[in-house]
């Protein structure tokens, strides 16, 4: 330890001489985070360069000839940057190009162990500065980038490119692993070698942004990694609109990695004395695999990044799989028995509840916008429905979709001109649906309304899913001027998190759910206002397995919500035990489920609140075997003492994966393992069943499984 620390003084001794030996060198400094490094130097040019970005043992010393532009932190479009650029802007007099140079850094201690470093940035020749926010969360080697853009020009400066950040990675070779899909398949992993050149991944949606990729990736460097072992930088921008990831491999397999916003139609136009903010782009780096990766996203997320994470997340009762819009206050008093009989803890009623006459909810096509309860089926309104709920000791939550309206409404008879789209053209609906353009003020006033008018007078609904059912086709806002109809794929977002904020500042007890028709909308941008997210209206188990899975690469499990349906007709078993690795929630119409099934579920909910919610919600998960190389998919998640542990198996196909090697435990403390959650009268096939093995045989030789067949499934509990 003592040696390693004299060689790390030696080398950055010889690094500072070296750099002081060298008149191409004005200054060197580094930010570092945990693991995480990034140097830089600044030029006799006056350019900040870029030297290393990885792990913050390895020390980079500035190369002895000037380095080239392609190592520029940042590089801005023009006068010599023939990479992909930063940021690209035209000035007031018309020209194209931009030149950064240093004009200093500052670092604050933010307390918590959170420190923020800002590089200034100046154009030489114009009043235009870029400033570079660098936030360090070591204790989880991860770091934080964005940027502000803002200038003094006489007149409105047009930004086409704005990357939150574009490091440059510098591997022998680089696995990039994706989490694509669409509407139901969400988060499906895919990984591949980049090769030279430059691979685009992004949104072009604007709304409900996320429906066919996630803001997220990991990188492994060097060699592929797997979950315990290998380098790997993992990525998620904090951004719930369009986004664009460029990975570009030059000629010497050095990998610029640029993400940001999507600048696809989005040119913006900023005033003088206008700043302009990019969302900030989260890296998480682990020397030891895709698992620790994962895990510094939770830990960070729950310290960072979630609402009341120390809160439990409450067993959910949700009506949408079993009655979408059918149904009156007797079908819910009835759904209500059943939420109490099975130990649920509250009743999320759905979309259905609003509109009236022609626009009454009683499918999609109608009522989106007309936010009053529907006379027909809640004649004694809202505030009635709730207490009915919670005289039977089950909370109440509600179902909104505050940006959209069905053109069979009463307000879009009243404001057809508050959507988003472009004149002479035929309208494109998505699910019978238009979206509201956020950028103008009366459509602001109006969420905010709907949000306040809806919770305000009824403080007993203390929980909100907030959908979100369609992207953006047609890009175009009556609102905006001409020349700035390109603000409003950034302006929107701006403005959504400006609602969710206030939804979350004004209603701190009311809890959220972030949906947007599946996860059309899971990122860290949006998390901050929310307790967890609706992963996929795929509730088949076999389909969420990896839909969770995916998911579980960024989001700890108290996040993601996984309810028992009947979608898929699998065995209740199955999709039991797969929701029981979520925050735990039922969608199926208990009144008329079968006795043996209302116990069976009643049996589920008192074992998560009793054994398994406590590591749902704080335990530290690891994935044992995956569902994308073999019939088994395997996790557990351990409690921070390590002292309790829960592991879920699920076959997904027939075969046998004969061993589950557990991670995470004790190798010293002993660990009794059961099997919980099983049929009444049957008797357990695992070999461990009330058994008792140290921590070193369950992370070595590992848990003897004896599933075989397609939908069996298991939930251990180790203490
Ligand atoms: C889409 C969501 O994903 C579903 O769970 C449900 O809330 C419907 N919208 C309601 O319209």
């Amino acid at each position: 330890m003592k040696n390693l620390f004299l060689i790390s003084i030696f080398l950055c001794c010889a690094c500072l001489m070296r750099a002081a030996d060298n008149p191409n060198v004005k200054k060197l400094f580094a930010v570092t985070s945990g693991e995480l490094k990034l140097s830089f130097m600044v030029g006799s040019d006056n350019r900040l360069y870029q030297l290393g970005f990885g792990d913050a043992a390895v020390e980079v010393a500035p190369p002895a000839k000037m380095p080239s532009r392609e190592s520029e932190f940042f590089p801005p479009y023009g006068n010599g940057v023939i990479t992909e650029p930063a940021l690209q802007a035209t000035h007031v007099d018309g020209n194209t190009s931009t030149e950064l140079h240093y004009t200093g850094h500052r670092t604050e201690d933010l307390g918590d162990n959170v420190s923020q470093t800002v590089i200034s940035l100046k154009d030489p020749a114009y009043p235009f500065t870029v400033d570079i926010y660098i936030k360090c969360y070591p204790d989880n080697s991860m770091m934080e980038i964005w940027n502000t853009v803002s200038h003094n020009e006489k007149g409105k400066v047009t930004l086409y490119r704005f990357a939150s950040a574009s490091p440059v990675l510098k591997a022998k070779a680089y696995w990039l692993t994706q989490f694509m899909g669409n509407y139901k398949r969400e988060a499906t992993l895919s990984e591949e070698r980049l090769t030279e050149g430059v691979k685009v991944l992004d949104s072009k949606l604007g709304v409900r942004a996320h429906q066919m990729r996630i803001p997220s990736f990991m990188l492994s460097l060097n060699a592929p990694a797997d979950e315990n072992k290998g380098e790997v930088l993992a990525a998620s921008l904090r951004w719930s609109g369009s986004f664009q990831f460029a990975f570009d491999v030059d000629w010497n397999k050095n990998l610029r990695l640029i993400t940001g916003m999507n600048p696809l139609g989005s040119q913006y136009h900023l005033e003088r004395g206008g700043t302009f903010t990019t969302p900030a782009i989260l890296y998480a780096y682990s020397k030891q695999g895709k698992g620790e990766a994962s895990r510094r996203y939770h830990r960070w997320a729950m310290k960072h990044a979630i609402r009341d994470a120390q809160k439990d997340r409450p067993v959910l009762l949700n009506n949408w799989e079993a009655t979408h819009c059918d149904f009156d206050e007797e079908r819910l008093k009835e759904l209500f028995n059943g939420a109490r009989q099975t130990g649920a803890e509250l009743f999320l009623l759905d979309d259905g509840w609003f509109g009236n006459g022609a626009y009454s909810r009683d499918d999609d096509k109608h009522g989106l916008g007309d936010w009053e309860p529907s006379t027909k089926k809640l004649p004694r309104g809202l505030s009635y429905i709730a207490k009915e709920a919670l005289k039977r000791k089950v909370g109440f939550g509600i179902w909104l979709e505050p940006e959209m309206v069905n053109p069979q409404s009463e307000l879009y008879r009243k404001h057809p001109e508050w959507i988003i789209t472009q004149p002479k053209r035929d309208p494109i609906l998505g699910r019978h649906q238009e979206i509201l353009d956020l950028t103008r003020p009366e459509v602001q006033a109006y969420e905010w309304e709907i949000i306040d008018k809806t919770l305000r007078p009824n403080p007993d609904i203390t929980y909100v899913k907030w959908d979100c059912n369609r992207y953006v086709t047609q890009p175009g806002s009556g609102y905006l001027q001409p020349a700035e109809q390109s603000h409003l794929w950034i302006d929107y977002n701006w403005a959504l998190y400006r609602l969710m904020d206030r939804f979350a500042k004004e209603f701190p007890n009311v809890m959220a759910m972030l949906c947007a028709g599946g996860s059309g909308r899971v990122d860290y941008g949006a998390m901050p206002y929310f307790h967890s997210f609706w992963p996929s209206d795929n509730t088949d188990p076999l389909g969420r397995i990896k839909i969770q899975w995916g998911f579980s690469h960024f989001f700890p499990a108290s996040t993601i919500s996984a309810h028992v349906t009947r979608m898929g007709k699998r065995h209740l078993k199955l999709a039991i035990d797969v929701a029981l690795s979520g925050a735990f929630g039922v969608d199926l119409a208990l009144d008329k489920a079968t006795p043996e099934e209302r116990a069976q579920i009643a049996d589920a909910v008192k074992l998560y609140k009793e054994s398994i919610r406590p590591l749902v919600m704080q335990g530290e998960l690891y994935r044992l075997v995956s569902p994308y190389e073999h019939p088994l998919a395997s996790l557990s998640y351990v409690s921070t003492d390590k002292q309790h542990a829960v592991v879920y198996l699920y076959q997904t196909k027939d075969g046998n994966v004969p061993q589950v090697v557990l991670g995470g435990l004790d190798a010293g403390k002993k660990y009794r393992v059961e099997e919980v959650g099983l049929p009444k009268g049957a008797v357990s096939r695992f070999p461990a069943h009330g058994k008792t093995f140290t921590g070193a045989e369950l992370m070595s030789a590992g848990l003897a499984n004896p599933l075989d067949t397609q939908f069996e499934s298991a939930v251990l509990i180790l203490k």
